[in-house]
């Protein structure tokens, strides 16, 4: 039998045959337990913007179980007790997830994240009290970066291991053998393996920036994670924002330094920063968040207003504040130069124009492609709806509530606490000293890089009465 017969044998042919269905067999098997994707579709549109898929959880979701079981094995890496809680996450009564996080199917179920996590506004009115939830709010709780630090220090630490995390596992969930089995030798050691690769990778410029505290991002992982410009060592805190009404905001810049001039491209490039990548992005669920979002409107004061009050405050408001804050004023929605306003520098620089340019062609090729991009030298004077619900104020969340907005800069408190959900009625914020809020809440401390809370004085010499009719008005916005 010469060489090439054995190829014709019947033989070579049958376990040709076998192999090549022993191959598609696992091939099969592990695409449906890795990448098959079953994404939820939730029909109404808030329910959506809480737990619905961005496209994160394919590139950056954490499987499932792994999730559910590390606040239990590594307590003691969390802040405090009660799990993501902990982290600020508002959890609803009742659900599976907390407000923010998604669970979706890419082979196995994986827990992803998406808008809600930072753009929801939790308030209570007492620490009695249980929370109130508005959505497309900022939130003042919430600590994006609590979070990455906690899956990067249980990635690290010694317990980390298969038999550990799947002893927590058993001890809940009554797993079926074939994923024991993915769990234990795939899954678990994978994870591991990219939450410190993540870390090294994506997050290398973090441990040299100030803590963000809650309620704060840093414009780093858009430029440094995703699309690894060069570390120019910028210090990029910045508070979230408000994202309701973007109707009425059509025709405005968008962001604190107004680095985009579209509502589109800002929500599918925060997709990118939340973790989603050029293939995973989900551009139909991000235009349904989005088209929510044009007709979400600005929550109403929930509490008493002086009516009388507030109509004294009216003219105060037009002939002081208008020009720069009201829908139609002649500049709101643009940049106010930082000579002008005089506010901290350092949100400002981190997005020079070779990051905005950088982006503008990042995603060329894709139907969704950025193009109005751009950098400024100030900051964005917003229309003030829902302004009692924004608090602490400015781009860097660096004043506590309404009534230090209308102090003299020097006067402001230089030291306080923000991530405390109690609502401060008098001073228009949420409370910021005291017991309570030193135990629930972040020291915030304006004297660090990118914290300062000087300049935007307007208003502060107002009299003490003007200020107190001023501040009732702004409660109608
Ligand atoms: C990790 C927290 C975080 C997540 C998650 C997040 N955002 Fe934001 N968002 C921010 C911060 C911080 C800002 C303000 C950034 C700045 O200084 O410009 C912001 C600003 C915005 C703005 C600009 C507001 C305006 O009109 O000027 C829009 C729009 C926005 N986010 C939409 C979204 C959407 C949509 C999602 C989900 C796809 C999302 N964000 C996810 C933190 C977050
Ligand atoms: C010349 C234009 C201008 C005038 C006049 C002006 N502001 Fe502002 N305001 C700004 C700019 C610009 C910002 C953003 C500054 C920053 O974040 O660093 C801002 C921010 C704010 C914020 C913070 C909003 C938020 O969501 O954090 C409040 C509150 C505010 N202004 C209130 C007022 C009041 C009240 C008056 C009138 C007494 C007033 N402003 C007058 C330009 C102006």
């Amino acid at each position: 039998m010469n060489q090439f017969s054995y190829f014709r044998s019947h033989r070579f042919r049958r376990l040709l045959v076998v192999s090549l269905v022993l191959i598609a067999f696992f091939g099969a098997f592990f695409w449906y337990k890795l990448f098959r994707k079953v994404i939820t579709v939730y029909a109404d549109p808030v329910e959506h913007f809480k737990y619905g898929s961005i496209g994160v959880e394919a590139p950056a979701g954490i499987p499932y179980w792994i999730w559910v079981v590390l606040p239990r094995i590594f307590a003691d890496r969390l802040p405090g007790p009660g799990g993501y809680v902990a982290l600020g996450a508002s959890w609803e009564m009742g659900k599976e997830m907390p407000i923010g996080f998604t669970k979706e199917i890419v082979g196995i179920p994986r827990v992803g994240v998406n808008c809600a996590g930072c753009h929801t506004t939790s308030v209570r009115t007492g620490p009695n009290e249980a929370p109130q939830f508005y959505f497309g709010g900022a939130t003042s709780r919430f600590q994006p970066q609590g979070y990455v630090r906690f899956l990067f220090a249980c990635a690290h630490d010694d317990r980390f291991t298969s038999a550990n995390i799947m002893k927590a596992i058993l001890a809940i969930y009554d797993m079926p053998m074939v994923d024991r089995a993915l769990y234990r030798f795939l899954i678990i050691p994978a994870t591991k393996r990219e939450l410190l690769k993540t870390e090294k990778v994506d997050y290398y410029w973090m441990p040299e920036r100030p803590d963000w505290g809650p309620g704060r991002t840093d414009m780093n992982p858009f430029q440094r994670e995703v699309m690894r410009l060069p570390d120019d060592h910028v210090v990029g805190s910045t508070d979230v924002m408000a994202i309701w009404n973007e109707r009425a905001h059509e025709n405005m810049l968008h962001h604190s330094d107004g680095l985009n001039s579209t509502l589109t491209e800002s929500v599918r490039s925060a997709a990118l920063a939340a973790g989603a990548t050029k293939s995973s992005i989900d551009i139909p669920a991000l235009d349904r968040v989005e088209a929510w979002l044009r007709d979400l409107s600005a929550p109403k004061y929930p509490f008493g207003i002086d009516q009388a009050l507030a109509a004294k405050g009216q003219p105060i408001f037009a002939q002081r504040c208008a020009a720069c804050h009201a829908f139609g004023g002649a500049r709101t929605g643009t940049v106010v130069s930082i000579a002008e306003v005089g506010t901290d520098p350092n949100r400002n620089k981190s997005w020079p124009q070779s990051s905005a340019d950088a982006f503008n062609k990042w995603a060329d090729g894709y139907p969704w492609a950025f193009h109005h991009f751009r950098s400024s030298d100030g900051y964005l004077s917003l229309p003030l709806d829902g302004v009692w619900l924004r608090a602490p104020y400015l781009h860097n969340g660096s004043v506590p509530n309404m009534r230090e907005m209308l102090l003299p800069p020097g006067e402001r408190s230089k030291i306080f606490y923000r991530g405390y959900d109690v609502y401060d009625q008098a001073n228009i914020g949420f409370v910021s000293a005291g017991a309570q809020a030193e135990l629930e809440g972040f020291r915030y401390d304006t004297s660090v890089v990118g914290n300062s809370n000087q300049g935007h004085s307007y208003g502060s010499d107002l009299s003490a009465a003007d200020k107190q009719a001023l501040m009732e008005y702004l409660k109608t916005l």
